[in-house]
C-alpha cells in the first residue's frame, strides 16, 4: 500500500520573539504534501548556503533504565506504571515489550539542552493527565500512544547546537532572532537596506523537512559581555506503530530573548503515526 502524508509546516514570526520551527506531521489520510516542494524555486533559500543535514538519530543510546529504578510499579516488558516524580542528569532511554504508564501529574525530567530522553515500548505509552516530560530531546517509538489532557511534551527552550556549519544565530550583536525554517527578524534600522533585508539568523535544515530532527537556534544578544538571546526549541520525535490519541500537547518553542536579546528559533516536531 502506498502511504501517502499529510505535512505541515509552521513558521511562527513575532517582532524580536521570534519562533521558527519545523512541525512535521505523517498519517495516512491524505496525499497533500509540501515536501514536492520545489527547493530550488525557495525565496528564502537566496543567498547563502544551507549546511548539510543531521546525522541520523538515535545515536547510541546507554542501557535501559528499569521500571524499579525509576520508583516505578511493575516492568517495561509487562507494564510499568510511574507514580513519582523522575530528574534525570543525563540521557535516558527506556526499553520494553510492554506498556509504560506515566500517571497523572507525574513529571519525567531532564531539562538540559544536551540530553536525549529516548523511550522505545512494543506496547502502550501513556502520559495521563497532566504528566509531563521534559528534555533537550525527546525520541519516542511506541506501539500506541496517548496524550491525555493536560498532559506535555516540553522540549521549550532546550535546544542544544543546531547542526555543523549552519549560521543559526546572527552574528552581530543586534538582538537579531534565531533562524531555523526561515531566517530570523531583526529589528535594527539600517538607512543602506531596505527592511526586508535586515536579517536574523540565517535557516537550516530544509535538506531533513521530510524527518525533520535539528534543534532551534539561539538568538542574539544585544551586547558581547551579556547574553540576553533566548535559547533555541529542542526535539521531539513520535513514532507511533498504531494509533496516536492526542488530547495533550507537543511544545518545541524557542525561548524568549526579553527586550534586550532576539528570541530563539523553535525546534522540530515530527509525528508519525498510522492514525490520529
Ligand atoms: C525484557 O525482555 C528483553 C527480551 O525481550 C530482555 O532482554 C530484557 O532484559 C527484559 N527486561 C526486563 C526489565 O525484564
Ligand atoms: C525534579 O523536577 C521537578 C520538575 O521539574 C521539580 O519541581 C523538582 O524540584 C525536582 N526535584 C529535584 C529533587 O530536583
Ligand atoms: C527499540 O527496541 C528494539 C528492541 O526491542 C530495537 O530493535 C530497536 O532498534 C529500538 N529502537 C530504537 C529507536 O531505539
Ligand atoms: C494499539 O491499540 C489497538 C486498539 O486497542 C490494538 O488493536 C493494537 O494491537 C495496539 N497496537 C499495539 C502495537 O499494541
Ligand atoms: C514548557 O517549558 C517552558 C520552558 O521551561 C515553560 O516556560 C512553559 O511553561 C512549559 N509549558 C508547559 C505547558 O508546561
Amino acid at each position: 500500500m502506498a502511504v501517502p502524508w499529510i505535512h505541515l509546516f509552521f513558521f511562527h514570526i513575532l517582532v524580536h520573539v521570534i519562533f521558527l520551527s519545523f512541525f512535521f506531521v505523517s498519517a495516512s489520510l491524505s496525499d497533500f504534501s509540501i515536501v514536492d516542494y520545489n527547493l530550488d524555486s525557495d525565496p528564502l533559500n537566496g543567498d547563502y548556503a544551507p549546511p548539510s543535514p543531521p546525522p541520523p538519530y538515535p545515536p547510541p543510546h546507554p542501557p535501559s533504565l528499569t521500571c524499579h529504578e525509576m520508583r516505578g510499579i511493575g516492568s517495561l516488558n509487562t507494564t510499568c506504571e510511574l507514580n513519582y516524580n523522575v530528574n534525570f542528569t543525563r540521557d535516558v532511554y527506556l526499553e520494553g515489550t510492554g506498556n509504560l504508564f506515566i500517571l497523572q501529574g507525574v513529571v519525567l525530567s531532564c531539562p538540559f539542552p544536551s540530553c536525549c530522553v529516548t523511550i522505545n515500548v512494543t506496547g502502550h505509552l501513556k502520559l495521563k493527565a497532566n504528566a509531563r516530560i521534559l528534555g533537550g530531546s525527546v525520541y519516542i517509538v511506541a506501539g500506541n500512544a496517548s496524550l491525555f489532557s493536560g498532559s506535555v511534551i516540553n522540549v521549550t527552550g532546550l535546544a542544544g547546537d543546531p547542526p555543523e556549519q549552519s549560521t543559526g544565530t546572527p552574528k552581530d550583536y543586534q538582538g537579531g532572532g534565531g533562524g531555523h525554517g526561515g531566517r530570523g527578524a531583526s529589528c535594527v534600522m539600517d538607512n543602506k537596506k531596505l527592511p526586508e533585508d535586515v536579517w536574523g539568523g540565517d535557516t537550516y535544515s530544509w535538506e531533513s523537512l521530510e524527518h525533520p530532527f535539528s534543534h532551534g537556534s539561539k538568538g542574539q544578544s544585544t551586547n558581547k559581555e551579556d547574553d540576553y538571546g533566548g535559547n533555541g526549541g529542542g526535539r521531539i520525535w513520535l513514532e507511533v506503530k498504531d494509533i496516536f490519541d492526542a488530547w495533550g500537547a507537543l511544545l518545541a518553542d524557542g525561548g524568549d530573548g526579553g527586550i534586550k536579546g532576539g528570541g530563539g528559533s523553535g525546534g522540530s516536531i515530527y509525528i508519525k503515526s498510522k492514525k490520529m
